[in-house]
């Protein structure tokens, strides 16, 4: 279809199209003269011509930055008989062998909203080069095969910009005249541009030490705000373990004198693992108990580690070109999630990441953005920073780890290091590597990169002739946007028989496809359309738990009875597979409640399942973090990605009606397990303990159930731990309660938090994002109200998320309502956020692409609000990709 509004369509580019570079460019030296309005940037290029290549030199530019002078080897050229420049491109003719070529560009990074380049956030300068901000300093081969060695120099105001930095080691300082200093820093290590960093500012800084298993002492500096410098200590800590943890774990060390860290307020994503000098979204950075949650602890250990990993994963190893990302982000997430396993629980860890895969990744691949974790096309490659590449990318390498096993994937991480160090590759580098250390063929393992779409397996138990089990497992890959055909995939089963008394080891007469782990389960390698796994000697009254571990992502239906389904939740020894299990059955409860209002029939609650769910409840000591999520209603998400043939309306419905008589029927178990959590976790936390942190977990979803009663007890109890907690977990959970509830002081206690807390940008972040999740029916007017406070601002992402992300991503009963204001509120937001910031304005289109269980009448009203983004005069190409796929997958 063709949209007449669009007159030239974004030319896509393309992963068969991929050209290596012509020409090699050996240093580059940048000096930065820094101001707000005007900052010229002078740099300097050592280039080499690659054999007969072109004699033309392509560089990569902007609109936003003006040429003021260009010099090959000291002479000035001219425009057009030189070299010619448009919009996106600077092109110097008749280049020699080897020459050295002067760039001088202007920039104004005051008017930078768009927060790619160099930008100011606070007052202070940063950059964000990755994917390709660096077209936006200068005129440069911005792509992450060209690698050069960086050298740096910085001149500021002494008195505005204290603090200069860059990648690498320091290498001189100084003052200039005019109140003027410089600082040089250089990066022995060559780098792509998207790996550039520069920050001057006024900035605190928390410093400490490593000492590295190679010797060398590190320099560690954590820079924030002067009024942040007291919420550091935790990402410094996380720093160093994540340092100690890859030279236990891959025996990799770490490669510079220093290691900056610097936190800003204005980020389009979560941080940038720049060399020698991360920049990062504050939310990854500060933590304190009395403004941040446990959650928020996590998140800050992770994403501490995943830049930090990146130094080998990414930065000492990258990516030949961009679709090449899950190289470096699939893998880096992986050894992130792995990282915190270590550091916490790893079944806890599991479960959390799987959710996230669940609601972030499977919507992705069942919708109109489908894509590859290796994608073969795009537009704008910041719209494919996406839970596929990053998320899926990590299961990817998760499957090979689990098929070839730890000590062969070690051995293959190490090759994989040997052959790659200092260069750009592929994906296919490194299955190879894989390959070649542990003599596993992964050849038909590769469709893991190629294909998008999650597998869908059917799994059918039965017994055979004499003490035979088989299990036949079917698969197939549904069609997404330019994949109709699908090849059956690799598929690893991790599984196990359980009994009563743990699980059944007396399992023999294997069938070939299956291998046993020795820790009581086996590994099913699933390669066909349908597979055969045959044992002998089966306990009779063993029930299979398939999947443990979420061992590959992909959805499963079983023929598992009712009956057997419960006896894995109480009796399985993987407590994933118990959460998995209670998952399921909330699901399939809801459901059916669903289908009694479809009927119009009397709602009915299984008597079982309360019993069950109450009987976790009550041994919740041994290991309360599970039962609470085992307790835990899924999702509405989830609720909708696997239903079949309901409608939206009756499965929120249904819903909600589960979730009051779950906490109506355990009344009395959630009081009083709320109580003794409490009292657990309040006295753990005294001792230090970080299993407090598990206790307040459970206490808080206990907590959320008891504000569905309405009761006067548990309003109390909510109003308590409101007022009287010191920490944000139980504070902010105590408000999340409060905004759905009809309690009577609701609004003034809602005022009574912002009061508080106003002075704290990422606590005000939380009260946007607890009242955008409201169940209140005037919701949408609430939103409107919020989105004119003097606090939410469209140039702030994180202040975007909070409100416009929780809304529309979060809340899905209130953003689905019929009568389509939640699209129009969402519509408004980009088209307006498509001047400021268009790629945070690309992402926050995401939810107007999940209409694929939506009733016609949704459908279309979703349409008309991509028609009118995609009719905006000038709409830019991140916002244009995302708008103009969601509406072709709409038509279909
Ligand atoms: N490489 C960064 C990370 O791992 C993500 C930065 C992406 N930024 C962007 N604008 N695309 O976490
Ligand atoms: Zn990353």
């Amino acid at each position: 279809m063709k949209f007449d509004v669009i007159d030239t369509q974004p030319k896509e580019i393309l992963l068969a199209d991929y050209a290596a570079y012509p020409f090699a460019i050996d240093t580059i030296a940048l000096t930065f003269k820094l101001s707000p309005a005007e900052t010229i940037v002078t740099s300097k290029l050592s280039c080499r011509r690659l054999g007969q290549a072109s004699t033309v030199l392509e560089l990569n530019g902007g609109p936003y930055m003006s040429l003021l002078s260009l010099h090959m080897d000291g002479v000035l050229l001219e425009a057009e008989k030189d070299y010619d420049l448009s919009e996106e491109h600077l092109r110097v003719y008749n280049a020699p062998k080897s020459f050295e070529l002067t760039v001088v560009t202007s920039i104004n990074p005051q008017e930078n909203t768009r927060l790619e380049g160099l930008y100011l956030s606070s007052g202070n300068f940063c950059t964000q080069c990755e994917a390709e901000g660096f077209r936006h300093i200068t005129y440069y081969p911005d792509r992450p095969d060209v690698l050069s060695v960086f050298s740096v120099r910085i001149e500021a105001l002494m008195e505005d910009y204290p603090v200069l930095l860059s990648n690498g080691n320091p290498a001189g300082a100084g003052e200039i005249a005019g109140g003027y200093h410089y600082a040089i820093w250089n990066d022995p290590h060559p780098k792509p541009a998207y790996l550039f960093a520069l920050v001057a500012g006024n900035l605190a800084c928390l410093t400490d030490k490593f000492h590295t298993s190679l010797g060398r002492d590190v320099t560690l500096n954590i820079y924030t705000l002067e009024k942040d410098q007291a919420k550091c200590d935790y990402a410094m800590g996380a720093l160093k373990r994540s340092m100690q943890w890859d030279e236990e774990t891959y025996g990799l060390a770490y490669d510079l004198d220093v290691y900056n860290i610097v936190a800003v307020s204005d980020f389009n994503m979560g941080a940038m693992e720049n060399k020698g000098l991360n920049v990062f979204n504050t939310k990854y950075v500060l933590a304190s108990p009395d403004t941040e949650t446990d959650t928020d602890f996590a998140h800050v250990e992770g994403v501490i580690g995943h830049e930090y990993f990146h130094n080998w994963t990414g930065n000492r190893v990258t990516c030949r070109d961009w679709f090449q990302l899950s190289l470096k982000e699939g893998l880096t997430v992986y050894r992130d999630q792995e990282f915190s396993s270590d550091m916490g629980s790893r079944v806890i860890k599991r479960i959390d990441d799987v959710k996230a895969l669940r609601a972030a990744q499977f919507p992705e691949d069942a919708g109109p953005f489908a894509h590859p974790v290796r994608p073969e096309k795009y537009i704008e490659i910041n719209n494919f920073y996406t839970a596929t590449v990053y998320n899926k990318g990590a299961e990817v390498i998760r499957m090979m780890a689990t098929i070839i096993g730890q000590a062969a994937f070690r051995k293959g991480m190490d090759l994989y290091f040997e052959r790659h160090d200092g260069s750009a590759v592929t994906c296919e580098d490194f299955v190879q590597a894989m390959e070649d250390a542990s003599g596993f063929d992964l050849r038909q393992f590769r469709l893991w990169y190629s294909q998008a779409g999650t597998p869908e397996i059917k799994v059918d138990v039965k017994k055979g002739q004499g003490s035979k089990t088989i299990l036949s497992v079917s698969q197939t890959v549904p069609s997404t946007p330019g994949q109709d055909m699908k090849k059956p995939m690799v598929i690893p089963i991790v599984m196990g028989f359980a009994t009563e008394h743990g699980d059944c080891l007396s399992a023999q007469g294997l069938s070939s496809n299956i291998r046993p782990l020795g820790n009581g389960s086996f590994l099913l390698m699933m390669t066909q359309g349908a597979d055969e796994f045959t044992f002998e000697g089966v306990e009779p009254t063993a029930v299979p738990s398939l999947l443990r571990g979420f061992s590959a992502p992909v959805e499963m239906e079983t023929t598992l009875s009712e009956l057997q389904q419960y006896f894995i939740l109480n009796f399985d020894t993987d407590s994933f597979n118990r959460v998995e299990m209670s998952d399921l059955l909330l699901k399939k409860e809801v459901y059916k409640i669903a289908e009694q209002i479809e009927a119009s029939q009397t709602k009915t609650v299984s008597n079982k399942l309360i019993k069950s769910l109450g009987q976790c409840l009550e041994a919740y000591e041994r290991d309360p973090a599970l039962i609470s999520s085992i307790l835990s209603m899924p999702s509405e998400n989830d609720c909708i990605s696997s239903m079949k043939r309901l409608s939206i309306d009756a499965v929120f419905e249904a819903r909600q009606f589960l979730g009051k008589k779950i906490a109506h029927r355990l009344r009395k178990s959630l009081q009083s397990v709320y109580l003794s959590s409490r009292s657990a976790a309040k006295s753990l936390s005294l001792k230090g303990d970080k299993q407090a942190v598990h206790f307040r977990r459970l206490q808080n979803v206990c907590l959320s159930y008891m504000a569905k009663t309405g009761g006067h007890a548990e309003n109390r109890l909510i109003v308590d731990q409101f007022q009287d907690s010191t920490t944000m977990t139980n504070k902010l959970a105590a408000l999340q309660a409060l905004v759905h509830s009809s309690i009577g002081k609701r609004k003034q206690l809602i005022r009574h938090f912002y009061k508080a807390y106003r002075k704290d940008e990422l606590v005000v972040d939380k009260w946007f994002a607890a009242q955008a999740l409201s169940t209140h029916e005037n919701v949408h007017s609430e939103i409107a109200l919020l989105q004119n406070h003097r606090d939410f601002s469209y140039t702030n992402p994180n202040r975007i998320r909070s409100l416009i992300g929780m809304f529309t991503m979060g809340n899905l009963s209130a953003f689905h309502r019929r009568c389509g204001k939640g699209y129009e509120i969402l519509a408004n937001a980009i088209l307006k956020l498509d001047d400021i910031n268009p790629q945070v304005a690309a992402r926050m289109l995401t939810p107007l692409g999940r209409y694929h269980k939506l009733d016609k009448e949704r459908q279309v009203l979703i349409g008309k609000q991509l028609k009118r983004i995609l009719a905006k005069e000038g709409l830019s190409k991140p916002v244009y990709e995302m708008a103009s796929k969601a509406y072709e997958g709409l038509k279909k």
